[in-house]
């Protein structure tokens, strides 16, 4: 397992990899914010055979968390996350930097339909699906970008974000 930090260093991680640096080869891939869990390890292994290499991405967003929000203290563990990704067979762990996801203020958001977005959770965290998906469409174009496709495992535990994320990629 390698850990990347930059795009440029995990586009290079992913066309190096000896399963998926060929046409027509697909990464799967599984983001978090860390602090995993067996829920986060049981995606890591059904997105295991869906893909062609395995990539995860560790990136606290600071764009989901709203003013009164701890961001500062939300949990970060990072040798245990790796150890259990390791474990679980992940092939590539992504862990950017703010500055490498967000490398000015971030003053472009993606506003997802406020039917699905701002119900529920979103009614409670006003925001907080547009910032999960401005990250996720970030991030799903450093993963998918070469291969121009793939296949993300999102939980549905947080039942209302995989619609939106669902419902967004459809988009
Ligand atoms: O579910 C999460 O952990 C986060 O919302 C996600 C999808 C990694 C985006 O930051």
């Amino acid at each position: 397992m390698i850990t990347v930090r930059t795009i440029p260093e995990l586009r290079a991680a992913i066309a190096a990899h000896p399963g998926a640096g060929r046409p027509g080869k697909r990464p799967a891939f599984v983001p978090t914010m860390g602090n995993l869990h067996d829920g986060h390890i049981a995606l890591v292994r059904q997105a295991r055979p869906l893909g062609d290499v395995l990539v995860a991405s560790i990136f606290v967003n600071r764009l989901q968390f709203l003013p009164h929000e701890d961001f500062d203290s939300y949990p970060r563990t990072w040798e245990a996350d790796c150890a259990k990704l390791e474990a679980a067979g992940c092939d590539i762990v992504f862990a950017p930097r703010e500055s490498d996801l967000y490398p000015e203020p971030q003053t472009f958001k993606l506003q997802p339909d406020p039917q699905l977005a701002d119900i529920l959770e979103g009614h409670f965290r006003p925001g907080f699906f547009m910032g999960v998906c401005t990250v996720v469409m970030k991030l799903f174009s450093a993963v998918f970008f070469a291969s121009g496709g793939g296949t993300a495992v999102f939980g549905k535990k947080d039942y209302q974000q995989l619609m939106v994320i669902r419902r967004m990629v459809q988009q």
